[in-house]
């Protein structure tokens, strides 16, 4: 039979919404092929009304997407599958890619709405080939001659203008408990659809090679192309949606746009990736 899978875009560079699937372990293999090629062509991609998920029921499902990785590397708070995004603990409001500061960064994650304050709280995502393709061929070659170093210990000052200094104390001593740092290529291929993509976001300390203030400069001119409005989607959850997005090819940014005492609470299984490739292998 037709499967009853539909794809339908969100925008020209980035984003998907997937109707006509109710996600688990028990997916069938044509709807988990659908699945990957629209998360491949469309870089991040949105499911709606999956309450029936439990954190077991994502993680058996993430198992046919690829292998779920510990779910995070400092941040022990957490469940045994799925990291927890918590208002009361963390506000990921800042433009990352997920855990760069590692070799092996990520491929993919998979997020779902527990808990949802009653205003505010949406998520963007970037492309970051959609950023690469929109450099003029100079900055494209000079792009990838350069390597950055990623680190746990990035400027929080530089980057999260407001949030509650106990929270974020607390939260950030967790982080930053055991210190990462590692070097990736700024532009990496991607490894399933060779495109090129842009490796930056906030956990980048360094341009290799150039004084602070010269890294400084390089960073903004190359991160300002992958934040771009033309480059982004913006989801505004409702209970039981999910997320699934190619951590290769996206940045994501948790809008703070609710207050303190509301509560949002969001689950994510984040799975293995191999070592970014730059474009000389
Ligand atoms: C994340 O940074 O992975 C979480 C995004 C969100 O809280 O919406």
């Amino acid at each position: 039979p037709e499967s009853a899978v539909r794809v339908v875009r969100l925008g020209a560079h980035i984003g998907a919404r997937i109707d006509g699937v109710r996600l688990g372990g028990d997916l069938d293999t044509r709807s988990v092929a659908t699945i990957r090629a629209a998360l491949n062509e469309h870089k991040v991609i949105f499911f709606r009304g999956q309450q029936h998920l439990t954190e077991d029921g994502q993680y058996e499902f993430a198992q046919l997407l690829g292998n779920p990785t510990t779910p995070h590397p400092t941040v022990t708070s957490t469940g045994a599958k799925s990291l927890a995004i918590d208002s009361h603990q963390t506000r990921s409001n800042v433009w990352h890619t997920d855990v760069t500061f590692v070799d092996r960064v990520p491929q993919a994650s998979i997020l779902r709405a527990v808990a949802l304050p009653s205003y505010g709280g949406s998520t963007t995502w970037a492309s970051t080939v959609a950023a690469y393709n929109a450099l003029p061929e100079p900055l494209k070659r000079l792009a990838e001659s350069l390597r950055a170093r990623h680190s746990n210990r990035y400027d929080y000052a530089d980057e999260i203008a407001n949030r509650s200094a106990d929270t974020d104390r607390d939260y950030r001593r967790e982080f930053e408990s055991s210190y990462f740092e590692t070097e990736h290529p700024v532009v990496e291929v991607h490894p399933v659809t060779g495109e090129r993509a842009l490796l930056l976001g906030c956990f980048v300390k360094q341009i290799v090679g150039v004084s602070s203030s010269e890294s400084q400069a390089l960073f903004r001119l190359f991160q300002d192309r992958v934040t771009r409005l033309e480059h982004t989607t913006r989801w505004n959850w409702s209970l039981g949606d999910v997320a699934i997005w190619d951590n290769r090819a996206t940045q994501h940014y948790a809008i703070d746009d609710y207050d303190g005492g509301e509560h949002r609470r969001l689950t994510r299984i984040t799975l293995g990736g191999p070592v970014p490739v730059g474009v000389d292998g």
